[in-house]
């Protein structure tokens, strides 16, 4: 059956000592907090905050992800990271086709599948946004615009390769701005991507695949998101960045 996840997405905050401090305090808390069985926590820092993540991980019961990772194997590059390198610090998970990575990386549904190969060629779980803007939403298109990036992104991969993606829904109007999709609006959408996979690999593939909602997930709202059937966790960016606000998203199943 399905993962229950949080995901951090720290985006490009904190310097090293804060990136230390936050780790440090989500490890401690850890420890007194009882997360469900199937809950698994996983924090993404900023590339150079990657090892630290990941020797505190080993200590620790989260799992160390990273934010993005090239589409190319290694070589002429400049400022890129590959996947073989997050495998060889032990990076567990990789989150790819952000909203903002498309947005002003220019990142299209076929780097994102690049993406996804490189990452499953090194045996890094990715975690794969979708979501449609403001402007797609008002003109009832949404469904149309996920379908079209779930299928030109991942549909590509065989029945066992799409076993390792986790999937995140993260309408573009609601990250960073306060604005919430409802918890009608998020199961109609996982509700949605689970029929889009189980019509390509199957009711089984598509029962274990966790879809995780994104979009100002915080304390206060992830009870009711988490509570609907097709709602399996959230990726959480700004309450991420607070020890006590993401463990207590992480705490709401
Ligand atoms: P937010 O960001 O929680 O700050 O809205 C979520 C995300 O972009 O992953």
């Amino acid at each position: 059956m399905r993962k229950h996840i949080v995901a951090g997405n720290w985006k490009m905050n904190k310097t090293f000592e804060q990136a230390d401090d936050l780790l440090n305090e989500i490890s401690e808390k850890m420890e007194a907090v009882t997360l469900g069985r199937d809950t698994q926590v996983i924090v993404c820092p900023p590339f150079p905050y990657l090892e630290m993540t990941s020797d505190y991980s080993d200590e620790s019961y989260f799992a160390a992800g990273a934010q993005n990772v090239s589409d190319q194997e290694e070589g002429a590059y400049t400022g890129e990271v590959s996947a073989a390198m997050l495998q060889s610090m032990d990076m567990e998970y990789c989150i790819v086709g952000h909203s903002e990575r498309r947005a002003y990386y220019h990142e299209t549904d076929e780097i994102v599948a690049r993406k996804v190969n490189q990452l499953l060629k090194h045996e890094i779980r990715p975690i794969v946004c979708c979501g449609e803007v403001l402007e797609e939403r008002e003109a009832n298109r949404q469904f149309d615009v996920v379908k079209e990036q779930i299928t030109n992104g991942l549909f590509h991969l065989s029945a066992e390769e799409f076993g390792q993606v986790v999937i995140a829904y993260e309408p573009v109007w609601a990250i960073g701005t306060g604005k919430t999709a409802t918890p009608e609006q998020a199961q109609e959408m996982h509700a949605f991507i689970r029929s889009l996979v189980a019509e390509k690999y199957g009711k089984e593939v598509a029962d274990d695949t966790s879809i995780l909602y994104g979009g100002s997930c915080k304390p206060s709202n992830a009870k009711e998101l988490f509570a609907n059937p097709d709602v399996d966790g959230g990726l959480i960016g700004g309450a991420s960045l607070k020890a006590d606000d993401f463990l207590s998203i992480a705490m709401s199943f």
